[in-house]
Order: structure tokens, then sequence, then C-alpha cells
């Protein structure tokens, strides 16, 4: 099998790593799309390998990008203060995104870019095993949870995949540039800690949705809304 940057290319190109530093090593080589050759920096996330929770973002911003970590800019400030008022810390979550490089002039990432950069976030999610994810925004939504209905329609739920928690919400960016959505998105993080407290007191049953292996729009939990 061939190795690709601590990677083994598997049959259909699937990228296989041993370890989040392995994959973090190939983001930092990659040259699968043409964002390789534009960006500063590659962004492949931050957090420990036995995060309860991963969060991914959309794509590194201007600040990201000079930085080479994710949420580092004035999203990621209200990322931070919104995971303080549910008790969490940036610390204890791992934060990525869909892109690990930034679209030149922050532009929506390209359906080629998602598909390129795909092999790192279905790896980073394998690797980690979280018990909840928590999809920022509608171009995470398309990409986790392809065939859902928009970002304002599932935002706040509990939606099961292969008996892993996914909670889409609005992107923190959006609240920025649209207020009337900071109150929506104090709320979704409030379902997001109503959540975490029900699955410590009570194990999640895997949901018959998961043992198909696929999501089922009708298996939602809905914590809120
Ligand atoms: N927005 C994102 O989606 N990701 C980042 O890392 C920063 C801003």
């Amino acid at each position: 099998m061939p190795a690709t940057a601590g990677g083994l290319i598997l049959s259909g190109g699937l990228v296989s790593f041993p370890d989040l530093a392995a994959l973090g090593e190939a983001v930092h080589d990659c040259r699968r799309c043409a964002l390789g050759s534009s960006r500063t920096h590659a962004v492949p996330g931050v957090g420990p390998r036995n995060a309860r929770i991963v969060i991914v973002g959309e794509a590194p911003g201007q600040m990201e990008d000079q930085q080479g970590e994710p949420f580092v800019g004035a999203a990621g400030k209200l990322l931070d203060q919104l995971l303080r008022g549910i008790g969490l810390s940036r610390a204890e979550v791992f934060i990525t995104n869909v892109l690990k490089c930034r679209p030149p002039g922050n532009r929506d990432p390209l359906p080629e870019e998602a598909q390129a950069c795909a092999p790192y976030l279905d790896q980073q999610l394998a690797l980690i095993k979280p018990e909840v994810v928590l999809i920022l925004g509608r171009h995470a939504l398309a990409r986790l949870l392809p065939g859902h209905d928009s970002i304002s329609r599932v935002h706040g739920r509990v939606l099961f995949k292969n008996a892993t928690a996914y909670i889409p919400i609005y992107h923190p960016a959006a609240a920025l540039y649209n207020s009337f959505l900071m109150q929506t998105l104090e709320q979704d993080f409030q379902a997001v800690r109503t959540y975490l407290d029900r699955a410590a007191r009570q194990p999640a049953p895997v949901p018959a949705a998961s043992a198909a292996g696929g999501t089922d729009p009708d298996h939602q939990l809905s914590l809120f809304g």
C-alpha cells in the first residue's frame, strides 16, 4: 500500500492515518485542491485526541490562515463565549473545519474543495470518536448530514448517525452579521448542554437509524423548538 505523509492510501483513494499528528502533517503538505497553493498556513484543527465534543466549522478565515489555528478571529471569540456559557472550555473540545485551507476572500467552499478535504474530516471523526459533533452552519451541515433540511429548520436538534449525536447550530459568524440570531444561537448552545447532561445521566441507547449506519431525518431528538 502506498504511503502519503504519514498515512496510507487505501483502496478507493481513502487515506488512513494512525493518529491526529500524522493527519495534521498530511494536511500541512496537502495539495489535493488549489487551496494548497493559495493558503499561508493549513489549519488541520486543535484539541484533545479524546475530546467528547468535536466542533466543525466551515473553513479558515484570514486570521486562521495567518495563525494556523481554527476560530481565532471574531467568530472564534464568540464561540469561546458560547462554550463558556454552557460550562465548556475550548481546551476540552476538538475544533476543526470542513476545509482545512482558507478559500481566497473567504468565499464559500466549492464542492470539489469539500470533496478533496473530506478524508481528513472523516478520519478526524474516526480517530476521535466523539459523542457529540456540533455542526456550525450550512456548509458543515451539507458535508456531514447531506440531504438534511436547511440549518434554519434543524438547528438545535439532535440527529443521530452511527451512534454519534450531531447537533446543527448556526455559525457564530452568522450571528455577528445578523444580531437577531444571537439569542437563537445561545438557545442552541443550551440545547447542547441539555443533551450532554442527559447523556451523562443515562447513556443514550443506540438509535435504530444508527444501526443501519445512516441518518434518518425522522430520528431527531428535539431539545429545543
Ligand atoms: N469560521 C470558520 O468556519 N472556521 C474558522 O476556523 C474560522 C471562522
